[in-house]
Formats: C-alpha cells, structure tokens, sequence
C-alpha cells in the first residue's frame, strides 16, 4: 500500500516540494526553488521595520486604530480570495490532508476576523478610578517595536498569523521568516500584503535561520522574539541578542503530551480519541499525543484493538479523499522514527501492528510500541511523527510523576468515567500541564482558548485574546483626582 501510493505521489506530474536551496536533497518531485537570503537581506529587513517603527514614532505605531483595522480588514478581503491557491500548496509543501488544509485556512480567516474584534474591546482609552488613593488613570495598550517572528512547518498559515496578526495589529513591526517547508504558500499572499500594509510593516525574508536570523538577532534591534518550533533554535536566538534582558520572548516548543486511560474508560471512544490526537497530521503537531498510559487491567485489550485499528488507517496522497496518513515533508524523518523503533525493540518493547515501521522513501507508516519503559528514548523525546509509545500502569501515581519529572508541560487528555476519580485527578493535572482533556484528544483549539505550557513547552500565551495582549504593553495616564 505505502509503495503504490508513494510512487503515484512521487511520479505525480505536479511537483511536490519546497526547498531554500536550488539543489533539493528531496527525493519527491520538486515543486519550485526559493533563494536562501543572507546577511545583506538580513539588515536590509531590520532596517525597514525599523523605519517603519521609528522608536514609536513611526507612520504604523502612531495611526488610528481604526485606520490600522482598516488594513487588516483589506487583508482578509484579498486573502480570502487566495483560498483555493494556498490549499493546493498546503498539500503539495507539507503534504497536509485536503480537509485539514481547507481548516487550516478557514481558521487562520476566522482568527484574523476575531482578533479585529478583539481588539476593538481592547482595554484602551478606558478610564481607571482608584478612589481611596485619589487618582484617575487613563489606561491605553501599546506596541513593543520590532518583532521578529518564526513560523513552524506544521502550520504554516494558521501558526505563523497568530504570531504576526496580533503582532501588526497591536502597531509593532514585523521581520518574518517562515519554516522551510510552508514557504511557497506565501507566493498567493504576497500581493494582499503589499495592497494592505505600508511599507515596511510586514518584512519577509528566507532561508537558513543562522543566514538570515542570526545577523537579525545580532543587529540588537528586535523587541520582541516570536517563534513556534524548537527550544534549542528560540535558546540560541535569544543568546545571541546583546542585550538580551529587553527581548520579550513568546515562544511555543516541545511537548509531550500523556493520554492516561483508566481502567473504567470507554475503550471505543478512548481508542479513536487516541488514533485522532497520535496520528492527525501524521503526529507533526504540538499538541499530538505522545505517550499513552494505560491501565494494565485493560492494557491487552486496548492494544490489541489500537493496533488493528492504526493498520486500517488509510494512507495516500493529500488531496486523495478519506486518507488520514500523508507522506512526510521532512525527508530523514523515516530514518529518525526508525532509530527511535530499533532503541525501543533493544530495550524490550516489541512493534504491535503488521504495518509498524515499513519505511518507503518519505513514509513511515505507524508503530504502535509496547511495553515502553524510561529506558527508551521514545518515552523522552518529542517523535513529532507517526509512533505510538504506550505505557501500562498499575496506580496512577506512576503517570502523575512521570509527568511531574518531565521537562515538558502543555496538555494531558484523560479517559475515564467515574467522576469520583477524575475530579481529584484534574486538580493534580491542572498544575502539571495548562490544559486538561477530559475524554476527548489534546488540541489547542478553538483558537480563543489560551495556548500555551507549563516548564520548556512555552514562554507567554497565545490566543486570540491573549496574544494581543502579550505583544503589548500596558501604558497609562494618571491624574490626581482633585
Ligand atoms: O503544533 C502544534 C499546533 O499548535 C497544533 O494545533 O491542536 O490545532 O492541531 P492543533
């Protein structure tokens, strides 16, 4: 199955991928070049964001807020109309499922709309009493200055303008370098960008971020850093600021998120919550399970009928209807899967479905592995793609302080159904990790929720309504009230 589908993908008339260089190491069809930039673009950005901000007192930071809504509005008008454009390239760069592109752009059009009201009911201009201490204060929200912001592959649309929408509409400037697979869908956008923003506000550069990021973040001009991706990329930006104490940082990183299974659970629903949140998107999200801890009560059943379940799941090409699982973008992501399966099997844990493993070029299909132990490094590890460690557990103690020790912290989902035992439960939970899923699979929707983590998963808050505020600052105006 793997072999038929990838060699109808990878001899498909319409070429597949996305490179910064114009000599791809890809294997699957290319789908068009991008010059890597370097540092002479690098500074040329700076300095036009910086233009544009001009210390605050630039044509951006001080116009009206309603003129500032007014080239959002313009945006999502001329965006909108990109829509069929940017899904085709959704699939063909990432290689993201049709309905899981079209959702990606719906959402990424709704989180534009919600911000702009948002941010009409922003706390500006509202007046503040302190009667005891006699005083009026008129409390206002302003920008930061320059932001630079790193979008992640996963999303390219939907993650990279929940940075960059809030960050211009709150009048700070933008330096924007998207991952590299996810850059080509921007080539439709180009045009709504340039009718809509002033120039300078909206400054796009590519290519490899120690060519193009480095020199941006050594320039000592950006205010604020903004990255969804790795905590080993946002830690070496950051040190490389030199005045790194000023630089705000809003970060979204690794996770590892648990599901824990009781022994009460409802195992059908358990089951499909479990393929839903592990395989979505081939597992490349943030918010993907990662491990499962389950009951060892109903640890044989329940993987005897997760397993058969993952080698029914349909594979084939984005754009194909029904299928679930995808080609890879990134090409030696099959061979990482593959050393963390051969680690996992040296330690004891076995591959429990047929399928598990078989590699084909840019696919791996899925690897349900069990028993996993802290001995292996798949328990530690974000996989970031299709395998499925699973844990058995006899007190529920053992997950808490596994999760406790972790160094990660963003979400959990828990299947049970005695409410007796969960309530207690969630109030432990809640201090581990910032988002509890009861009987349903981890995600970061609906896009008004607050997204973000506990330890290495996340610096700040994103969201629609937080994220206006973390890429602000609160100012006010106090009079003595006589
Ligand atoms: O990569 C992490 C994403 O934020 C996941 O978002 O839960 O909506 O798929 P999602």
């Amino acid at each position: 199955l793997v072999d038929g589908v990838l060699k109808k993908w990878t001899g498909a008339t319409t070429p597949v991928y996305s490179t910064i260089s114009s000599t791809s190491d890809y294997a699957p069809t290319l789908l068009g070049t991008i010059p890597s930039m370097g540092e002479e673009s690098a500074f040329e950005v700076v300095s036009a964001a910086e233009k544009a901000y001009d210390n605050g007192q630039g044509l951006w930071p001080t116009m009206k807020v309603v003129d500032r809504i007014k080239c959002m509005e313009t945006f999502v008008t001329q965006m909108k109309a990109t829509r069929t454009e940017v899904v085709k390239y959704l699939m063909w760069e990432i290689g993201k499922s049709l309905p899981d592109s079209e959702k990606e752009f719906d959402r990424t059009v709704d989180y534009i709309y919600d911000t702009i009201e948002d941010y009409k009911q922003l706390d500006r201009n509202s007046a503040r009493f302190t009667k005891s201490q006699g005083v009026n204060a008129m409390v206002r929200r302003g920008p930061l200055g320059v932001v630079l912001c790193l979008g992640p592959y996963n999303y390219p649309l939907n993650e990279t303008f929940a940075l960059l929408i809030p960050a211009i509409i709150m009048g700070n400037t933008v330096i924007f370098k998207p991952a590299k697979h996810g850059v080509l869908l921007l080539s439709p956008l180009m045009e709504a960008f340039q009718n809509s923003f002033p120039k300078g506000v909206i400054n796009i550069i590519y290519g490899r971020g120690r060519e193009v990021a480095s020199p941006i973040m050594k320039s000592g001009k950006v205010a604020v850093l903004a990255l969804i991706g790795n905590s080993t990329s946002a830690i070496a930006l950051q040190d490389q600021h030199p005045n790194k104490n000023r630089l705000r940082l809003i970060l979204g990183l690794e996770a590892k998120n648990p599901a824990i299974v009781l022994a009460d659970a409802d195992l059908d629903l358990a089951i499909q919550e479990c393929i839903t949140g592990t395989l979505s998107f081939n597992g490349q999200r943030c918010t993907a399970l990662k491990i499962i801890y389950v009951h060892e009560s109903i640890a044989t059943e329940f993987n005897r009928r997760f397993a058969e379940k993952v080698d029914a799941l349909p594979f084939g090409n984005p754009w194909e209807e029904g299928v679930l699982l995808t080609p890879l973008p990134e090409q030696d992501k099959p061979n990482y899967i593959k050393a963390l399966l051969d680690d996992a099997q040296l330690h004891g844990a076995a591959i429990l479905n047929t399928k598990g493993g078989q590699i084909s070029e840019n696919y791996i299909f899925p690897a349900v592995l069990f028993p996993v132990n802290k001995e292996m490094r798949v328990y530690h590890e974000e996989q970031f793609g299709p395998v499925i460690p699973i844990v058995s557990f006899k007190n529920i103690q053992e997950p808490l302080d596994d999760m406790a020790e972790s160094n990660y912290g963003q979400q959990v989902s828990l299947f049970g159904q005695d409410i007796r035992t969960i309530a207690p439960l969630i109030d432990t939970l809640v201090n581990l990790v910032c988002r509890v899923n009861l009987n349903s699979s981890c995600q970061r929707g609906p896009d008004i929720y607050p997204f973000t983590g506990r330890k290495d998963s996340a610096v700040g808050t994103l969201s629609i309504h937080d994220a206006l505020r973390s890429f602000s600052i609160r100012t006010f105006v106090a009079s003595k009230d006589n």
